[in-house]
């Protein structure tokens, strides 16, 4: 990373604000230590394929394996990576055949074919678990429970070194806590030791990287976001986000309320949505609760090292295999962003972002950069966004440099543009019903 004169950094060609030490309120409240999203695990009735779509559409290669070429008879489980970001795709075996067998050759012990196939014919292809890294994931499941929290899986202990458990987090997904004995080195070629014993390497992919590298944030769409917020709270500790805690984000416009939960690194952070009722039109929330079939998760935020590249790879593959985006904003959205980024962006990157169809967004601290995708599946349920986040440059107790977490915030200002072209989309789907 170059630094210029004014002490402003400059990477992969963003032009990056000064340190800022603003400090929004913290109070470390977290009830046992939460270092960071550790995966993201997707069920569906076939992983093969849709670990494939999302390693084609994403530019993650497949690293790992769990299936029958490695003795699992209850779960074919595919592991994408890309950075630090984790995707696993998990489907069940025929019940016949596992039932049939008198030990459990699962990897992922807490899986379960009863209850993937129900969560799969009520929801789609959908996110069955948010994991994160505790340093105990015993006891982060028994101080949860104490607090209220519903028990899902209790904790597993796998190969006398890593330790699993599960508690609802909303609708049907669940909080995955998993802990390691030893510390875990992420140069380990081996599956096994980095993520799960029983996961081979798979060596037979491409290398494919368009420059994806963090799970940003995680959000859940819930029926009722006060109930939700104090749900997760009372058993992480979690505080509230600054951003959302005090304002409504424009309800007439955008139908939904929103709150974002952080640990105290502010590294993991789980942003809820509820929908606004008496609105001109059915708030997305609402047709997402239908859809769905209840609350579940909405969407991931993966964090781009440049997102110029990434999306230009993304677009590329959008009609063949790949993810299509939301429609762009109107090009007035561009002509006005050089008042509103143009100390960060320069002319160049400005007509990048139009040219792609990012959206731009800044808060009191930095500059985001995000993308949505289209609904990954056949429902308009499950999203992905792509960001980049510019500015709030720390330094660390041993002066290493770091990026405060949520910095630049969650595109609050971008609503109204991600909703009018929401709404867009919606209304050609409503079109074609009518014509049926
Ligand atoms: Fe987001």
């Amino acid at each position: 990373m170059a630094t210029d004169n004014a002490g402003e950094a400059v990477t992969d060609g963003l032009k990056l604000v000064g340190f800022n030490n603003f400090v929004r309120t913290n109070p470390k409240s977290d009830r046992f230590n939460v270092k960071r999203f550790h995966h993201v695990e997707f069920w569906s009735t076939d992983a093969t394929n849709v670990a494939r779509r999302f390693s084609w559409g994403l530019g993650m290669p497949i690293v790992a394996k769990s299936d029958l070429s490695t003795g699992n008879y209850i779960h074919a489980s595919y592991l994408l990576r890309s950075g630090n970001l984790n995707f696993v795709f998990s489907a069940p075996y025929s019940t016949t055949i596992s039932d049939s067998t008198a030990t459990t050759t699962a990897a992922i012990p807490t899986f379960d074919a009863a209850t993937c196939n129900s969560f799969t014919a009520s929801h789609g292809i959908a996110v069955r678990a948010v994991a994160v890294e505790v340093d105990d994931a015993e006891a982060a499941f028994n101080t949860s429970v104490e607090h209220g929290a519903k028990p899902v899986s209790k904790p597993i202990l796998l190969d006398n070194r890593v330790t699993l458990s599960e508690i609802n987090l909303y609708g049907d997904v669940v909080l995955r806590y998993i802990s390691y004995a030893n510390p875990i080195h992420v140069s380990d070629p081996n599956p096994s030791n980095w993520f799960l014993p029983g996961f081979e390497a798979e060596t037979s992919y491409p290398d494919l990287d368009y420059g994806i590298r963090n799970l940003d944030h995680a959000v859940g769409n819930v029926p009722d976001l006060s109930a939700a917020v104090n749900y997760v709270k009372s058993f992480t500790g979690f505080h509230e986000f600054a951003e959302f805690t005090a304002d409504d984000i424009g309800t007439s416009e955008s139908g939904l309320n929103s709150l974002v939960l952080a640990n105290n690194t502010e590294t993991v952070l789980l942003p809820m949505n509820e929908p606004v009722y008496g609105t001109k039109r059915k708030s997305q929330i609402q047709t997402y609760l239908e859809h769905n079939e209840g609350a579940g998760l909405q969407h991931l935020a993966l964090t781009s090292e440049d997102i110029f590249k990434t999306l230009k790879e993304m677009r590329k593959r959008s009609y063949i295999g790949g993810f299509e985006f939301m429609p762009s904003p109107p090009p007035t959205y561009y002509a006005n962003l050089k008042n509103r980024a143009g100390d960060v962006l320069s002319d160049e990157q400005i007509k990048e972002c139009e040219k792609l169809g990012i959206l731009v967004d800044r808060d009191d601290q930095g500059t985001l950069l995000q993308i949505f995708t289209k609904p990954l599946g056949d429902r308009p349920t499950v999203f992905i966004e792509i960001i980049q986040r510019v500015g709030c440059l720390l330094k660390d107790e041993e002066g290493k440099v770091y990026q405060k977490g949520g910095c630049g915030g969650f595109g609050k200002g971008n609503f109204s543009e991600l909703f009018k072209s929401i709404e867009e989309y919606e209304k050609t789907l409503e079109a074609k019903r009518v014509a049926a």
